[in-house]
């Protein structure tokens, strides 16, 4: 089937079969490799992209359910190759250590920020919360996202 969606502001045309996810049209199909997977069932948070602007697990998703839709995925924050301020805050806090559940934490933490840019900790902690990392014990994740904020919104 065809389906056509914007990624990153680009409109992008594949011919996928209807089973294909959104996580494996993004990596297999766009070439995006930076949406991860991990558990493919919904619980990690690693495969998290927004779909017109709300947090989605790519890997639930069916390609052609976004039809339509505009996708952001972490290769899209940067602009003109200047980290979003989410990216500089997880790198000025070690807010990841393999960088394997980043992806789906910066586009988790994009969206809270968007909606709220003043959380506090207990906030940011209960947003962060449907995302699993193996490695940092959290606390830098929470550190970075509460230094990013003190920068939002990010410049044009
Ligand atoms: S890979 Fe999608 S939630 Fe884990
Ligand atoms: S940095 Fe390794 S899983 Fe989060």
């Amino acid at each position: 089937m065809n389906v056509t969606f914007t990624v990153n502001d680009e409109s992008v045309r594949i011919d996928v079969e209807p089973r294909r996810t959104l996580a494996d049209a993004l990596r297999d199909n766009c070439d995006l490799t930076g949406t991860h997977l991990g558990c493919e069932h919904g619980v990690c948070g690693a495969c998290t992209v927004l779909v017109d602007g709300e947090p989605v697990r790519a890997c639930l998703m069916f390609a052609v359910q976004a039809e339509g839709c505009a996708i952001t995925t972490v290769e899209g924050l940067q602009h003109d190759g200047a980290l979003h301020p989410l990216q500089e805050a997880f790198v000025d806090h070690h807010g990841l250590q393999c960088g394997f559940c980043t992806p789906g934490m910066l586009l988790t933490a994009v969206h809270l920020l968007e909606h709220n840019p003043s959380p506090d900790r207990r906030t940011i902690r209960e947003a962060m919360s449907g995302n699993i990392c193996r490695c940092t014990g959290y606390q830098s994740i929470v550190d970075a996202v509460e230094a990013a904020a003190q920068r939002y919104p990010p410049g044009p």
